[in-house]
């Protein structure tokens, strides 16, 4: 008897539970106030516009339905798109209404750890507010030299690889960049070591366990690394699972050691600071991070363990996007050979390998290309929110909705998930012209008066370090150390495509869907589709190119 009321009690329960979410999805269905919005049809009622959201696809919606317009994802839910700078300004700068998504940030908490990129509210203003300092127009000028030192190192590198007979080096830039800055960010950020750069055999000896643990996590992708590992999706989407889908063993392990060393490295920066040694005066953040929450007041402190948390997000936040726009800016010049050469007769006017921030500041040429690379090549492709209250979002662009009727505002509902098109708004040809696409470093010399209200971090009205309380910490540290670069490297080669596309074989280089724009070679199959390029022996993200020294 007993037995039986509690099965209907169970049944009646489970099916009033199936029923609200039913009706919960009609009638987002039916009142989605993005109903009536225009925008792409959905080629599936299941997976909706998903499965090819590359960059230039938005880029054709945007071209033809305006800045503001929805698309479908799974379940034929609504997603919200806009390059509408006046939405962009009110979305940024109200980041108690629009948060990373639950799904983004468990994911980024699994992979990264509780960082800066993970957290919001009162945690993220916090940590944040102390570690700002650390990111300052100074510091970033005392770093400079680290810069040009590791760039120094890179070029010694690729000198040193074999040569082909016309004295053209191959090399895979993306690789040599990306093992430069991950250097730069170990030793400013935690003067940590990585020896990334370091190649031979007796010297991989020295590799750092954190370097091992690291190259791991983010840089072996297609190997045994864990990189965007099913576990973290599926953890991620359905908080059910949490309980039964254990998290990659491999990567508990990575992150154990990434704790581990933080801690250490941690004790050895407040041991610096507290025998206040001037001759071994300590510029990485790190340190400058133990000696701003020396000098706070007590409640706004953080704790040991939050400042370790942050290993992970510098590493990955500060190393990748910076060699992928440098990355970009190599290729640009290879394609572009008067640009080339324009920009090394400014370089080379400069008597010394180690300019200060100031010297490489004042080269106006090298700041009109790093703008434009910036804008062109900007690395993080989008973001995305989603809105913790029903709220209305102001247009500077007013649409029509598919009933004739315009609107000057978009009201969206509580877990509107909303895409922030990052690298879109830099190319919107509204705002930079009709050849907003082309990479041309002298549009720089007149600015069109619309791209000043791109709420950007006031660097050259570009979109590409975000806005807002959440905008890019490290956006002064990603110019400076792309400026060294570029002096080091464009005074050091000449720089060439690598693949000779007249051989029969029709190559590409493009770049990866993903929020990172990563350059990827494809290859034309005879029947007509895309293929990934092996060679170079790497199988993902790579740029071949062909180096030639001065
Ligand atoms: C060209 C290079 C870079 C680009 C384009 C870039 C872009 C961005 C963007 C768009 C965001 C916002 C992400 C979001 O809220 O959804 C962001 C956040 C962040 N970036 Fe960068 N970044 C670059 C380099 C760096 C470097 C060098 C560092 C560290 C040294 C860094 C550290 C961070 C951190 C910690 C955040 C999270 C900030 C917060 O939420 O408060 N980034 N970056
Ligand atoms: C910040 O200060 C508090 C209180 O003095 C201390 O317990 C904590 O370890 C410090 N954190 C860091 C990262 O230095």
């Amino acid at each position: 008897m007993s037995l039986r009321l509690l099965a209907t009690v169970a049944s009646t329960l489970l099916c009033a539970q199936v029923t609200k979410l039913l009706v919960q999805w009609v009638s987002k269905q039916l009142y989605s106030p993005l109903r009536e919005m225009p925008g792409p049809p959905s080629p599936s009622l299941l997976f909706g516009n998903f499965g090819k959201l590359s960059f230039r696809l938005f880029q054709r919606w945007q071209a033809q339905y305006g800045p503001t317009f929805r698309y479908h994802a799974i379940f034929r839910s609504h997603h919200l798109f806009t390059a509408d700078a006046v939405a962009l300004h009110h979305i940024v700068n109200n980041p108690d209404v629009y948060e990373k998504g639950e799904m983004v940030r468990y994911a980024l908490t699994q992979l990264l750890g509780r960082g800066l990129l993970a957290l919001e509210g009162d945690e993220h203003t916090k940590l944040r507010k102390i570690m700002s300092p650390a990111f300052g127009p100074s510091q970033i000028r005392g770093l400079t030299e680290l810069f040009l030192d590791k760039s120094i190192e890179l070029r010694d590198v690729w000198t040193r690889s074999p040569a082909d007979p016309t004295g053209w080096i191959p090399v895979d830039v993306f690789e040599g960049l990306k093992r430069m800055t991950l250097d730069v960010i170990g030793l400013a950020g935690f003067a940590y070591e990585f020896h990334a750069l370091k190649e031979s055999t007796d010297e991989q000896e020295k590799r750092s366990p954190l370097e091992v643990a690291f190259r791991e996590f983010f840089m072996d992708r297609q190997g045994e690394g864990v990189g965007i590992d099913l576990r973290i999706v599926l953890r991620a989407m359905f908080p059910l699972l949490r309980a039964i889908v254990p998290p990659h063993p491999k990567m508990l392990a990575e992150r154990k050691t990434m704790d581990k060393v933080g801690l250490q490295l941690l004790q050895e920066a407040k041991t610096a600071i507290v025998s206040g040694d001037k001759d071994s005066e300590r510029r990485d953040l790190l340190s400058l991070l133990v000696q701003s929450n020396i000098s706070e007041q007590e409640s706004h402190r953080v704790s040991d363990q939050d400042v370790v948390a942050q290993l992970p997000t510098f590493f990955a936040a500060g190393h990748e996007t910076t060699s992928t726009a440098t990355s970009w800016a190599l290729y640009a010049l290879a394609r572009a050979p008067d640009i080339q050469e324009k920009l090394r007769a400014e370089l080379t006017s400069m008597g010394t390998d180690s300019p200060s921030l100031d010297a490489l500041n004042g080269l106006p040429y090298l700041e009109k290309f790093v703008r434009e690379v910036m804008r062109v090549y900007g690395p993080v492709a989008f973001t995305n929110r989603v809105a913790t209250r029903d709220d209305i979002i102001p247009l500077g662009t007013p649409y029509t909705d598919t009933r004739g009727v315009k609107h000057d505002s978009v009201s969206v509902k509580k877990g509107q998930f909303v895409r922030v098109p990052v690298g879109a708004v830099n190319q919107d040809p509204r705002i930079w012209g009709e050849d907003a696409a082309e990479f041309n470093p002298d549009r720089w010399d007149s600015i069109p008066s619309a791209a000043s209200e791109i709420p950007g971090v006031g660097y050259a009205h570009l979109f590409t370090f975000l806005g807002g309380p959440h905008n890019c910490i490290g956006w002064r540290f990603a110019i400076a150390e792309t400026k060294a670069l570029v002096y080091t490297l464009v005074r050091g080669f000449e720089f060439a495509l690598a693949l000779d596309e007249g051989d029969g074989e029709e190559v590409q280089i493009r770049e990866s869907v993903g929020a990172i724009r990563r350059p990827e070679v494809v290859k034309r199959k005879v029947s007509g589709s895309w293929k990934p390029w092996k060679g170079y022996e790497a199988t993902e993200a790579q740029l071949p190119m062909r180096v030639r020294r001065i």
